[in-house]
Order: structure tokens, then C-alpha cells, then sequence
């Protein structure tokens, strides 16, 4: 059974999003918002992260901010997470650094490069989380979103490009030979000439490719076409399962989907966002858990509620239970299905209230596994995900405050490491070593 084979050691990634300064938490004293956007910060927490041997660190990024929720919070407004990966690099040693760069619109010589050159940065960390994005295209000339068949079929060509650029100059091709004056072996430089459907790229890249490894990919979205997608190419994906069954629902499939594009289903690892507010105590990390959600945008959720499945819950009294029989037909365009198809299915199977609703992942939370309270609370769960086969690891997302983030790295991943489930060093110092040695 595919779905059900469990790994040795998990795969652990920390958000440096920053997710524990969301909701009311930048407004805790101690939250440190005002170095929000000096590299310092990532920096930080990134050396925190390696310190605790995680896999990587990552930023998800987004080509526009959102300014209608900018009055209480950062709402996409983020450094470039590339440049930033580069700042990190200089003041890390091991840990993987895996950025954002979408293929809806960027060109894909700029992203081969760019890629690449964070590679030789960082000695051999980068790593590439592969979107198709969700919104942006006013700053790119577009009036609207390309549909979501027309961005995977751009993002499959531009995979491969980029792949195929990465290749066009070898490493080994720069010979630096000072005795017979020859710097380079050229003819090992070649041209990709690629002229496809949605792009004509000559190459080589003018960036020779970085060591023996590779540069991992990692993919978000999990429409059918984003599945199969990453089923093709991807070697890890970061996934929206906010419960266990849709998680080893999504494992079992893709396992599926890899072994029928040819690959081996181990190589498609799952790894679900995991919000995670810690504390000493369960109470403490309830209370803390209430306190950021309060003055909560009860009007984005309902919005939110509305574009995902059609429902205007707005004049619903809280206490209502939202069933099947109340969802419209489903809209015929959605941002992204991976997240509409996972709200239909909450209340198909749970006919939850209004007020239950509008606090639910599916709706505030990206639709990610969400974890209340103490480090060992955490561990015991992750063990429970890991043992069923649902998980190969999970991209954590601290929220509360800088202490629920420091916690995560300083007592929850500790106890992973006590029951086995990660690892206490590195084999390595590559991304590569870590996630797919
Ligand atoms: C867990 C998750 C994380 C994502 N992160 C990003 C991101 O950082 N930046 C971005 O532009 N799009 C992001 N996306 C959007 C996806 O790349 C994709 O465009 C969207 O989900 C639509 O594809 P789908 O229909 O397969 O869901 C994310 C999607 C998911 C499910």
C-alpha cells in the first residue's frame, strides 16, 4: 500500500512568512514588527531553524500587496524572497533555502538564473518552491488570471526549461586552465533552442551550474492538474490538509500519480503547512491562540466564504448550520481549487455553524493543519500523522507570538528527535542532502 508506508525521519521547513506576527500578535510588545523588513529578522530565526537541523527555511511570496488588508497587517508586503535567501545564505552554514518564484510570470532565463546563482551563494541550498500564484496580474499586463489549465501548461514548459537551461553549462565545462590559456570548454555549452507553446529560449544560461547536486522542487496547489504536475517533477509539495484524512488522501494520490508518470512514490515527499501555537500550558496556549484571533476581520472571512463556494452567509445567524443542501452550484472560477474544494468538503462532512465556520483553516488559514498547545501536544500529533502514513514532513508556521516560533524550533523539534521521528545532525550541507539524500 502506497498511501500507508511511513518514512524513518521527517522532513521539517519553517515559514519565515512571518506567520507569528498574524492577526493581533504584531501588536504583543515583545513581536519585534518594527524590524519586520530588515534581513536581520529572517536571519534570526533562520539561524534558529538550523540550529535545530531543520530541512529548510522558505518564503512563499506574492507580486502584489493586498491594500485592503494592510491597515491591520502585512498583507503580502515582503522583501524579495531570492535577495532575501542570498542574506540568509551569507549567515548560514547547512540549512536549505527555498524560495518563491512563480511561473505565471516571470520568464524562466531570469528564474534558471537567479536560481542558480542563489546556489552558488549558499553552496549548493537553494531550492525552488514552484508556483502558478493566485493573483498579481495587473502589475504584469494581464487583466485577469490566466485560467488555472493555462498557468499549469505554462508551468510544466517552464519547469522544463529551466531544468534544461540548469544543464546547458556544466559546471565542469569551466576549465580555468592558466597553462594552456583555455577558460572554457564551449563546445559543452549548448544551446537549449526551446520553442514551445508558451516560450522560445535560445540558452545556454550564463551561469554554470553549482557542484555534483541538484536544486530541489518543491510545488503548491493540488487541483488535479497541479497534482499531476507535481507528481511529474516535484520532490516535495507544500500542501493545504487540514485534517489527517485529507492529507493521506493527497499522499496516496500523488504516490499514485508519480508511479504512473514513471518515478518511484518516495519521491514525491507531502508536506502540509502546520500552524502551530505553542506554550507551557494548554490553557496558556489557548488563551494565546484567542488572543491573536481577536478583532478578527469577520468580513474578509465571509467574503472569503463567498468567492471559495458561492454562499453569502452574511445576514446567517451564527448559530445556523451550514449543510450541502445550502452550497450553490460551485463557481465556475475559482483563485485556486485546492482551497474551494477543501471548504466544500468541510461542510459536506461537518455541517459546521456560522460561527464555527468563519474561524475554521479552510476559511482564515490557508486551510493548513493547526495545532493548539504544548511542544509535547505538537510531537504527539505529528507522531500520530507520521505513524498513519500521512505526512513525510510538514513546512511549520508558528503563529502567537515570537515565543510559540522559538518554541517550535527549541522544545517541539527536540521531541521529534527524542522519539525518533528527526533527525540530531547533518549528513550533509546541501539542501539536496537533506531532503532527498
Ligand atoms: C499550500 C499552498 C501554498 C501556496 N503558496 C503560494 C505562494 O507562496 N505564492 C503564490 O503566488 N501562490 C501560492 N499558492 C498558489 C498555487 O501556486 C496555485 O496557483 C493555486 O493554488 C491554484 O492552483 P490549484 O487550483 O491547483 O489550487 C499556494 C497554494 C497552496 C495550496
Amino acid at each position: 500500500m502506497t498511501g500507508t508506508t511511513t518514512r524513518e525521519s521527517l522532513h521539517i521547513g519553517l515559514s519565515l512568512a512571518p506567520t507569528w506576527l498574524n492577526g493581533a500578535a504584531w501588536r504583543r510588545e515583545d513581536s519585534n514588527v518594527e524590524a519586520l523588513f530588515d534581513p536581520a529578522f529572517a536571519i534570526d530565526v533562520a539561524q534558529r531553524a538550523e540550529a535545530a537541523k531543520l530541512d529548510f527555511v522558505f518564503r512563499p511570496d506574492a507580486l502584489f500587496v493586498n491594500t485592503a488588508a494592510l491597515p491591520s497587517g502585512p498583507a503580502f508586503a515582503s522583501l524579495d524572497p531570492t535577495l532575501l535567501m542570498a542574506a540568509v545564505a551569507g549567515a548560514t552554514r547547512a540549512i536549505g533555502l527555498l524560495t518563491t518564484l512563480s511561473t505565471t510570470f516571470w520568464p524562466p532565463y531570469v528564474a534558471a538564473r537567479q536560481l542558480m546563482s542563489l546556489d552558488w551563494i549558499s553552496g549548493g541550498r537553494a531550492g525552488w518552491n514552484i508556483v502558478t500564484a493566485l493573483d498579481g496580474n495587473a502589475n504584469f499586463g494581464l487583466d485577469a488570471m490566466p485560467a488555472a489549465e493555462e498557468r499549469y501548461a505554462r508551468a510544466a514548459e517552464f519547469t522544463d526549461v529551466v531544468r534544461r537551461l540548469w544543464a546547458s553549462f556544466p559546471g565542469d565545462a569551466v576549465l580555468a586552465d592558466r597553462e594552456t590559456g583555455r577558460f572554457a570548454d564551449a563546445a559543452r555549452v549548448t544551446p537549449i533552442d526551446h520553442a514551445g507553446a508558451h516560450y522560445r529560449v535560445a540558452g545556454p544560461l550564463n551561469v554554470p551550474r553549482f557542484g555534483a547536486g541538484r536544486i530541489p522542487l518543491v510545488q503548491a496547489g493540488a487541483s488535479q492538474a497541479g497534482r499531476d504536475f507535481a507528481a511529474g517533477v516535484a520532490d516535495a509539495v507544500f500542501a493545504s490538509s487540514p485534517d489527517i484524512a485529507a492529507a493521506a488522501e493527497l499522499r496516496t494520490d500523488l504516490r499514485r500519480r508519480a508511479e504512473a508518470q514513471g518515478r518511484r512514490p518516495d519521491d514525491v515527499r507531502v508536506m502540509p503547512g502546520l500552524s502551530l501555537t505553542l506554550a507551557a500550558t494548554r490553557a496558556e496556549a489557548r488563551d494565546l491562540f484567542a488572543e491573536t484571533q481577536r478583532g478578527a476581520d469577520t468580513r474578509r472571512a465571509i467574503d472569503a466564504i463567498k468567492a471559495m463556494v458561492g454562499l453569502d452567509v452574511t445576514d446567517w445567524p451564527a448559530g445556523r448550520a451550514v449543510r450541502s443542501a445550502d452550497l450553490p452550484d460551485a463557481p465556475a472560477t475559482v483563485r485556486s481549487r485546492t482551497h474551494a474544494d477543501l471548504l466544500r468538503r468541510l461542510i459536506e462532512r461537518d455541517a459546521p455553524t456560522v460561527a464555527e465556520l468563519l474561524v475554521r483553516p479552510e476559511v482564515v488559514g490557508s486551510a493548513h493543519w493547526r495545532i493548539v498547545g504544548t511542544p509535547q501536544d505538537a510531537a504527539a500529533e505529528i507522531a500520530q500523522w507520521a505513524e498513519a502514513g500521512a505526512i513525510d514532513g510538514f513546512v511549520a508556521l508558528p503563529g502567537g507570538s515570537t515565543g510559540s516560533m522559538h518554541m517550535v524550533l527549541e522544545e517541539m523539534v527536540p521531541c521529534l528527535a527524542d522519539r525518533g521521528l528527526f533527525r540530531t545532525a547533518y549528513g550533509g550541507t546541501t539542501f539536496a542532502d537533506h531532503l532527498l539524500g
